[in-house]
C-alpha cells in the first residue's frame, strides 16, 4: 500500500497552553530548537510521505511562512558565511509543489479538519498527523505504521494506540483489542472520550492514523460526537463496517505537546537525546533538582 500524502490538522485554538498560543499557533511552540510541526513533517519524510497538506485557520499564516524561503535570512546568511545555519534552513524546506494548504473554517473538530482535505488527497488511502503528539523514537511511528501497513491488506486501516493509566482513559479515543499479531492487532470496536469506568480497554489512540479514502464519504454526513465536534473515530467507527481496522502498539515515547507538562516533558526528553546539548542540560537539571 503506498502512502503518498499525509494530512496535519493545524487549525486547533491551542487553549490548554495559553497564553503562549493567543497569537502564535500551539504548532509552531518549540521543542529544543524546532516548531512542533516541524518534527512531524521529519517524521513523514522520514516514512516516504511526498505530499504535506495542511488544514489551518484563522492566525496560522506563520505556518505556510515556516514551510517557504526567505529571502532576506538566506541572503544575510549567504553574506556573513554561516553555512551551518545555511545548511538547516535547506534541509527543512520541502520541495516546491509538496505542501498544500486548505482552510478548516470553522471549530467543528478533527473529522471535520480531515474531511477539508478531500479535494487535495483525492481517492488514495492517506496518513493524518497530529502535531501535538510527538514520538521520540528511530524508526519514528508513522514509519512503523507504514512497515505495518505494507504486510496487511490493499483495503486495511491503521491507528497507533499506546496504553494509558485507566484514570485517564476519558481523554482519549480508546480501542478494543481483537486477534493479535505481536505489536499488531485487529480493532474490536472504537469509542471516543469514554465515560470513566466504560472503556474497553487502556489502548488510546494516539495522533497517527492510515486511512482509505472511503472515510470521506462517512465524514460528509458524520454526526457530532463527544464535545459537540464532528470526531473522526465516530467516522471510523463506521468505516470499521466495511473495512479492517488494525491497531499498532509502536515503539517509542509518546509527548502531548499540547499540554504545559507534557510540552516541558518533552523539551527535557528531546534535549537529552541530543548529543550537543545533553552535558549542559543534564548538569543544569542535576542543579535544579538539589535545590
Ligand atoms: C484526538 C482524537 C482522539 C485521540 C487524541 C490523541 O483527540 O479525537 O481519539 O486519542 O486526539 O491526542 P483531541 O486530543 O483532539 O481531543
Amino acid at each position: 500500500m503506498k502512502i503518498r500524502k499525509a494530512v496535519f490538522p493545524v487549525a486547533g485554538l491551542g487553549t490548554r497552553v495559553l497564553p503562549a498560543t493567543k497569537a502564535m499557533p500551539k504548532e509552531m511552540l518549540t521543542i529544543v530548537d524546532k516548531p512542533l510541526i516541524q518534527y512531524v513533517v521529519d517524521e513523514a519524510k522520514e516514512a516516504g510521505i511526498e505530499h504535506f497538506v495542511f488544514v489551518t485557520g484563522r492566525n496560522k499564516g506563520v505556518i505556510e511562512d515556516h514551510f517557504d524561503r526567505m529571502f532576506e535570512l538566506d541572503t544575510t546568511l549567504a553574506a556573513r558565511g554561516k553555512k551551518t545555519e545555511m545548511e538547516i534552513l535547506a534541509r527543512d524546506q520541502p520541495e516546491a509543489g509538496s505542501v498544500s494548504f486548505t482552510r478548516q473554517q470553522a471549530p467543528h473538530g478533527l473529522g471535520h479538519a480531515v474531511w477539508c482535505a478531500r479535494d487535495i488527497i483525492g481517492n488514495e488511502p492517506f496518513a493524518v498527523v497530529l502535531p501535538d503528539e510527538l514520538v521520540l523514537n528511530a524508526p519514528g511511528c508513522l514509519a512503523q505504521m507504514i512497515e505495518a501497513a505494507n504486510k496487511l491488506g490493499e483495503k486495511s486501516n491503521l491507528i497507533a494506540v499506546e496504553a494509558v493509566p485507566d484514570h485517564l482513559t476519558h481523554q482519549y479515543g480508546i480501542c478494543g483489542v481483537g486477534k493479535r499479531d505481536g505489536r499488531i492487532f485487529e480493532v474490536d470496536g472504537m469509542v471516543e472520550k469514554p465515560a470513566k469506568g466504560t472503556a474497553p480497554s487502556n489502548l488510546s489512540i494516539t495522533g497517527r492514523y492510515i486511512l482509505q479514502p472511503e472515510i470521506f464519504n462517512i465524514l460528509a454526513t458524520q454526526e457530532r460526537g463527544a464535545g459537540g465536534e464532528i470526531q473522526l473515530t465516530d467516522a471510523m467507527i463506521g468505516l470499521a463496517k466495511q473495512q479492517k481496522f488494525y491497531g499498532v502498539e509502536f515503539e517509542g515515547e509518546r509527548h502531548d505537546c499540547g499540554s504545559k507538562a507534557g510540552f516541558l516533558r518533552a523539551n527535557i526528553a528531546f534535549g537529552l537525546a541530543r548529543d550537543d546539548l545533553r552535558d549542559g542540560l543534564r548538569a543544569a537539571m542535576e542543579k535544579y533538582l538539589k535545590k
